[in-house]
Order: structure tokens, then C-alpha cells, then sequence
């Protein structure tokens, strides 16, 4: 389970996330909107333990973030906005490299189911060569390496066709549902949130996603 109290974050002078406080459970995928500038990002480094928040507690199974970062960062997987990959190198090269970095020892095989489970079949191509969405699976690969049972992902079907975000959908669904893990994930595609998010957690007073999203039912809890 993951807690958040009254989180705040302010860069000098401007006040970014105001009073965030939301709680999660195994098995929950939940959707993060907003417009552009309205803090999802800052919110997911904070959470990933990218950043710290300039006040306010977090949990993750009933442990403070503060008191044992480290255990705290081996439950996280984290997929920042920005494609973090080794660029001249193939998907085998970039898993290997990765899973030494990880906290669990995986072998090659299990490496490449986790590429094969999102159809990333592109295994012994340079990932230069390959398309947005699979540099995207490939991302997602890596941070589930160490087995995370909290995954954040930035906008991880950004500029992607709809069959590889439907794909990264239903395959992220599957991760909650079958293997309970927690995941919280920022799209801007509202088709998206509403086929995947079990809720959705809006930032910023901006009511564009909200109504959007309240024509089609969904009710969406603001946290900032
Ligand atoms: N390192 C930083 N220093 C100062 N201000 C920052 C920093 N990072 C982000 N900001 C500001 O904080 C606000 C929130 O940024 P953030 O990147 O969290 O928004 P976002 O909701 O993820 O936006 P987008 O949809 O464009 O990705 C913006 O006004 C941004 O300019
Ligand atoms: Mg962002």
C-alpha cells in the first residue's frame, strides 16, 4: 500500500503541488492528468524518489520513505518522461547492462521474456534503429527488471501508434491484476486512461481532462 500525506513541492519560489494526499493499493492501476506544467511529473520523481518534497510523508508498506530510502527504491520501478536507453546498443546489450545494474539477478532468458511479454521482439537490433513505442517497451522492460511492486511511469505511450499503446495498455493491466503490483501512470490520451485505470487523479484547476472524462463516467479525485 502506498500513503501520501499533504505532500508540497516548490521550486524557490513557485508552489508546484499543494497539499497532495491520496492513498493506493495492490493490484490498483491509476491514471494521473493535467495540462502541461501542472506538476505529474514533479509528482512521479517524488514518489520515485527522484526528489524530495519540500514537506509531507510517504509510505510504502507502512515504511516512511525517510527512514530507509533504500528498500523503499528496490519496491520502485520508474519509467521517467524522458527515453533513458543506450541508444548504440542492441535490446540484448541494454538488458544485460541493466539487469547488472538491478537489484535481483535475472538470466537472459527472463530478460527476454520481459521484452517478448510486451512484443519487443527486436532483440538483437540497435535500439537507434527502432520505433518510439519500442524504445517505450524497452523502457518499461528495464524498470521491471528488479521486480517492483510500485511501477510510475511518465507518459509511456507518448507519440506511440494504438497498437503498441494498446499493447503497453493491456499488458500494464495484466501487471496489476495478475501479479498485484501498483501502478501509476500519466497520459494525456483520455481513450487510454478510460480502457486501463481502474481511477483517476487529476492536478492542477484546469477542468478540460476532468469533464472529459466525466462524460464518460469516470470519476476523477483532484489532488492538487
Ligand atoms: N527543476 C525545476 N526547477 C524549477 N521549476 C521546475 C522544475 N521542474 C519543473 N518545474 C516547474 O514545475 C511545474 C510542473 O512541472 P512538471 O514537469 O511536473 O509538469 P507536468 O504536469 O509533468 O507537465 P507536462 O504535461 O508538460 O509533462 C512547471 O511549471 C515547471 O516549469
Ligand atoms: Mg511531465
Amino acid at each position: 500500500m502506498l500513503e501520501v500525506k499533504e505532500v508540497q513541492k516548490r521550486y524557490r519560489r513557485k508552489m508546484v503541488l499543494h497539499h497532495v494526499s491520496f492513498q493506493m493499493k495492490e493490484g490498483e492501476i491509476v491514471g494521473l492528468v493535467g495540462e502541461n506544467g501542472a506538476g505529474k511529473s514533479t509528482l512521479l520523481q517524488i514518489l520515485a524518489t527522484v526528489l524530495q518534497p519540500s514537506a509531507g510523508e510517504l509510505r510504502l508498506h507502512g515504511k516512511r520513505y525517510e527512514d530507509d530510502l533504500k528498500q523503499i527504491r528496490q519496491k520502485i520501478g520508474y519509467v521517467p518522461q524522458d527515453i533513458a536507453i543506450w541508444d548504440e546498443y542492441t535490446v540484448e546489450e541494454n538488458m544485460r547492462f541493466f539487469e547488472r545494474l538491478s537489484w535481483k539477478r535475472r538470466s537472459l532468458e527472463e530478460c527476454r521474456n520481459l521484452c517478448l511479454e510486451m512484443q519487443l521482439t527486436q532483440w538483437k537490433e540497435p535500439v537507434h534503429s527502432l520505433s518510439g513505442g519500442m524504445k517505450r517497451k524497452l523502457n518499461i522492460a528495464i524498470s521491471l527488471l528488479h521486480d517492483p511492486i510500485f511501477l510510475l511511469l511518465d507518459e509511456p505511450t507518448v507519440g506511440i501508434d494504438l497498437k503498441s499503446k494498446t499493447e503497453i495498455g493491456n499488458y500494464l493491466r495484466d501487471l496489476a491484476k495478475k501479479e498485484g503490483k501498483m501502478i501509476l501512470y500519466t497520459s494525456h490520451d483520455m481513450d487510454e486512461i478510460t480502457n486501463v485505470c481502474d481511477r483517476v487523479y487529476s492536478i492542477g484547476d484546469d477542468p478540460f481532462y476532468t469533464s472529459l472524462l466525466k462524460e464518460r463516467g469516470i470519476v476523477v479525485e483532484r489532488l492538487s
